[in-house]
């Protein structure tokens, strides 16, 4: 029965990854085979509904990069699927993707990396406009100052170079492009981790006020809980290339069932009284229990 409501409406999901997995090659042999690898994603199930924002949290090289990767299809899946607004993707690529590029954008931890240098912040907001063909000339360039004053950037800013910038206001100008084809969905690839902490809270804010008037689907990830609880309406905890917990964002933080989700949040300063008592009952009762290895 509840497949036949599946088949008769659309998906409601954004975004949409189905036990994706991937392996790189670390050595290879003279003839090319790969001798060592690494298993960093291995069966991850997730999707993010419009309006809503999924956090993925997981210390590094859990695999939460790679999640990100082949959701926003930067890099191809070894298996699973991958499914934007309910179109398998997961085959498309070039030519046949392109249309569809817009729908799904990413966002990283350092602008710098997604801004070049040696151009103008109005080149680089306009820049997705005119290989898509969506604006050009004066259309393009009202656009850019519509989408600066969005990240509540002075449009002004557009002449100037991204060096000129500060960490925030470039991670600004970096959801401004990100915006520029009016996405459906935002994947942002720990976004804060360079900023220093008012700034963090400043671009967390911007991005929730974004979901609203944009209906976005976000997937944050950051290795820090106290990022993704910010935001997230629902979380998934990754170790070793798996999810090892998913709930609502309060089920997770207030009631973590996995013994790393506990390690993890206990690991990071969570300014919550209520939190703060459970997490003194959590050590005395784990007082005479083997505490779970770091690794
Ligand atoms: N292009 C790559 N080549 C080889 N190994 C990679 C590559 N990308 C990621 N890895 C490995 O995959 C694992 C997961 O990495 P990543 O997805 O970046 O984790 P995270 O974002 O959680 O830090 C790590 O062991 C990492 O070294
Ligand atoms: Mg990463």
């Amino acid at each position: 029965m509840r497949d036949a409501r599946a088949e008769a409406t659309p998906t409601p999901y954004a975004v949409e990854g189905v036990d994706l997995r991937k392996t790189f090659p670390l050595r290879r042999s003279m003839w090319g085979r790969a001798i060592e690898q690494v298993v960093a994603v291995d069966g991850v199930s997730l999707a993010v509904e419009p309006g809503r924002t999924l956090g993925i949290v997981g210390e590094s090289a859990s695999g939460k990069s790679t999640v990100a990767r082949m959701l926003a299809k930067l890099i191809p899946v070894d298996a699973g699927k991958v499914v934007w607004e309910g179109a398998d993707v997961t085959e498309l690529k070039g030519r046949a993707l392109r249309p569809l590029r817009g729908r799904i954008q990413m966002i990283f931890q350092d602008p710098y990396g997604s801004l070049d240098g040696a151009y103008s912040v109005g080149y680089a907001v306009a820049e997705p406009l005119k290989v898509h063909r969506r604006a050009s000339g004066s259309d393009a360039r009202d656009r850019v100052a519509q989408l600066l004053e969005r990240v509540n950037l002075d449009p002004r800013l557009a002449a100037r170079r991204p060096g000129e910038l500060s960490g925030g206001q470039r991670q600004r100008v970096s959801i401004a492009r990100a915006l520029a084809l009016e996405p459906t969905a935002l994947i942002a690839d720990e976004p804060t981790s360079a900023l220093d902490v008012s700034t963090r809270a400043e671009i967390l804010n911007l991005l929730r006020e974004l979901q609203q008037t944009m209906d976005l689907a976000i997937v944050l990830i950051s290795h820090d809980f106290a990022t993704i609880r910010h935001l997230a309406h629902r979380v998934a905890v990754m170790h070793r290339g798996r999810i090892v917990e998913e709930g609502t964002a309060s089920q997770v933080v207030n009631d973590p069932q996995d013994p790393y989700t506990r390690r993890l949040l206990d690991s990071v300063p969570v300014p919550n009284v209520e939190e703060q008592r459970r997490r003194r009952e959590r050590l005395h009762s784990s007082a005479d229990t083997a505490r779970p290895s770091s690794g």
